[in-house]
């Protein structure tokens, strides 16, 4: 088996995979033969062959109700990917108590809701696998995402809770941690900023590869993750950060 084919016959969700990595990894497991779903608050952009559904990860009816048809359409799950999710700036007195539910309803709890409402389809997979989108926010101290921070940094505690818990249900569950990725995401925080191309220079200058990761790259770590033949991989956290997590480079030597 190579890598172009190691998703032939299998079943895969993305919540928010609309935009950015989430549409990024859709594209790619399907075509490394997987047959997708996308789960997103706003799936109008989603195409033929992926079959898009309208769901918000903060509302648990909405959740179980996408998950449900996303498996009948399909036939099963084998691969869930809890990708959605959401920003906040500031330090931790700039966020109001309703500020701080409301991400972590939806980066930390959009999680739980998804993966509880997968589990019983991936029980009956041969290839169960879950990926979740982190952050290097998990793992560094970044200014300005003390909220944002902590979600991320709940959710890399959670994948290796759900990957002991589901050891003996056959279920992988690994992350990846992103640096910052080019996506729509982060052209919205740039055009937010007072000068949009000293903002993009800063955000590269502090990845050591000097530049931005792309949603390709990090797509490329997630379908390796989810793979079939990753089945020794779990509980882990890859980083996709063009260093920044672990390197600290003279400039000079870049
Ligand atoms: N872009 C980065 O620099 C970066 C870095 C590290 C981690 N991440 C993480 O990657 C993930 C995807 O980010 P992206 O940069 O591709 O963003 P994006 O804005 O391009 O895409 C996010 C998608 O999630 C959907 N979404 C948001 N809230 C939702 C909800 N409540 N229910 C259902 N769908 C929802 C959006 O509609 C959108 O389609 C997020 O979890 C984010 O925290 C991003």
């Amino acid at each position: 088996m190579t890598d172009a084919q190691d998703f032939d016959g299998l079943r895969a969700l993305v919540t928010g995979g609309a935009s950015g990595i989430g549409r990024a990894t859709a594209a790619l497991l399907a075509a490394r033969g997987a047959r997708v779903a996308v789960l997103d608050l706003d799936p109008s952009a989603v195409e033929k062959p992926l079959l898009g559904h309208r769901a918000d990860v903060s509302d648990d009816a909405s959740v179980r109700a996408a998950v449900a048809a996303a498996a009948a359409d399909l036939g099963g799950l084998d691969v869930l990917v809890n990708n959605a999710g959401t920003g906040a700036r500031g330090t931790v007195e700039d966020n109001d108590d309703a500020e701080w539910h409301r991400v972590l309803d939806v980066n930390l709890l959009g999680v739980v809701r998804t993966t509880r409402a997968a589990l019983p389809h991936l029980r009956r997979s041969a290839h169960a696998a879950v990926v979740n989108t982190c952050s290097v926010a998990a793992t560094a101290g970044l200014p300005q995402r003390a909220l944002y921070s902590a979600s991320k940094g709940a959710v890399l505690a959670l994948t290796l809770a759900m990957a002991a818990d589901h050891l003996g249900d056959g279920i992988r569950v690994n992350c990846v941690n992103p640096g910052t990725v080019d996506t729509p995401w982060v052209g919205r925080l740039l055009d937010a900023a007072p000068d949009p191309a000293a903002e993009r220079a800063a955000l590269e200058d502090r990845q050591p590869t000097g530049r931005l990761v792309t949603a390709d790259e990090v797509a490329g770590a997630i379908a390796y993750l989810a793979s079939p033949l990753s089945g020794s991989t779990t509980g882990t956290a890859l980083a996709v950060d063009g260093g920044m997590q672990g390197l600290r480079p003279r400039r000079a030597a870049r």
